[in-house]
């Protein structure tokens, strides 16, 4: 069976060897960041160390190799080929994007957003209303990627694809009014991203956030209605400084105590520096965090040159938070995240 990856353009440099480092021999790529190679079962991502530049999988039930762009009526043929191939099939919503993201081929961005549009309405239109958001993570929804390859598609839940969007990117702007850097849009996507594997938060959830300045995670947070103790050394943007829901702390997060008897839900982490260091800081917080509260991290691999000086990275940080209690839920390469990943954990 043909299997379709997507592993980052920021990666280019080593794509060859984490194709390699996955057992994929030979595979066509197709846009800039998919591969199309034939394999009996999907990779399993956890087993594989190199499974974490994987943003996104699928298993190809439909591929039709074409240049849509030349095809006489492709959107009325594509249509009819995924109605007859998956009317029967109990899908809980059509996702289809394009094989390469944005303004370089406006075509293919509005071939995408018309076939989803003509096979929402074929496929059980009361359901077809979905809001994306509402998708429920095992159960089936019908992916189609689109470029001047082809067109490829598979029925298979948003988890074991890893992502509720063809191709695994929702768009972030980071232009909301409330933002305030780009980091909001990461914590906007982790937190999108987590949805595959843990119920969304609630409102009152009281964050612990650690390398907070200039508070772009932090306004995100916020706006979201949860309750943030931010730690930094530098200040925060005064836009979001004085928040209600806000308590700042301009100090160092290794020598920060919370104020007594505060338990936290969640703890993030951006700290800039060496990883394994952040993470000793905010393993020194685990007495503070409840049992089953979170762990969003980010994990810098700036100083790590190539892909196996960032496994070995990546593998050291694992095996440190094992060693502190932490329980691993998820990791992803985020369209936010460039030379960095973002690891969630779930306090025991
Ligand atoms: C990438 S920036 C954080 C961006 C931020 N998350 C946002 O959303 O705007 C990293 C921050 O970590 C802070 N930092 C690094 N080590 C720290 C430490 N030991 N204590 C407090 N802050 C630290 C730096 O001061 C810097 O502001």
């Amino acid at each position: 069976m043909q299997q379709l990856i997507r592993i980052s353009e920021v990666f280019a440099p080593i794509h060859e060897e984490i194709l390699a480092r996955l057992g994929i021999g030979s595979a066509k790529r197709l846009g800039t960041e998919y591969w199309l190679f034939s394999r009996e079962t999907p990779l399993d991502l956890s087993k594989l160390e190199a499974g974490l530049f994987v943003r996104w999988q699928m298993s190809v039930d439909h591929a039709w190799p074409c240049v849509p762009e030349q095809t006489e009526d492709f959107l009325e043929k594509a249509t009819r080929a995924l109605v007859r191939k998956f009317a029967t099939s109990p899908l809980q919503q059509v996702m289809v994007s394009p094989l390469v993201a944005g303004s370089p081929h406006p075509v293919y961005k509005k071939l995408a957003s018309q076939l989803q549009q003509n096979l929402r309405q074929e496929f059980c239109p009361p359901r077809a209303r979905l809001d994306p958001e509402e998708q429920e993570a095992e159960a089936l929804t019908l992916f189609g990627l689109l470029g001047k390859e082809g067109l490829f598609c598979a029925m298979a839940s948003p988890r074991s694809c890893r992502g509720f969007y063809a191709g695994g990117s929702k768009y972030i702007s980071h232009n909301a009014p409330h933002s305030i850097s780009r980091a909001g849009a990461k914590v906007a996507e982790a937190l999108h991203f987590l949805r595959l594997f843990h119920p969304a938060l609630p409102e009152t959830t009281r964050w612990l956030e650690l390398g907070a300045s200039p508070g772009g995670m932090t306004a995100e947070l916020l706006e979201r209605g949860f309750a943030v103790t931010a730690v930094d050394r530098a200040p925060l943007d005064p836009r979001v400084a004085s928040h209600p829901r806000l308590e700042f702390f301009a100090e160092n997060a290794a020598t920060f105590l919370p104020p007594r008897g505060t338990l936290y839900d969640a703890l993030l982490c951006d700290m800039n520096g060496s990883a394994e260091e952040s993470l000793a800081i905010v393993l020194s917080k685990r007495a503070v965090l409840r049992s089953g509260a979170l762990v969003v991290f980010t994990l810098k691999t700036h100083k790590a040159a190539g892909m196996e000086e960032i496994l070995a990275l990546h593998h050291r940080v694992l095996a440190q938070a094992r060693r502190g209690g932490l329980e691993l839920l998820a990791q992803t390469h985020l369209t936010y995240n460039r030379h960095e990943f973002t690891l969630f954990w779930r306090v025991p």
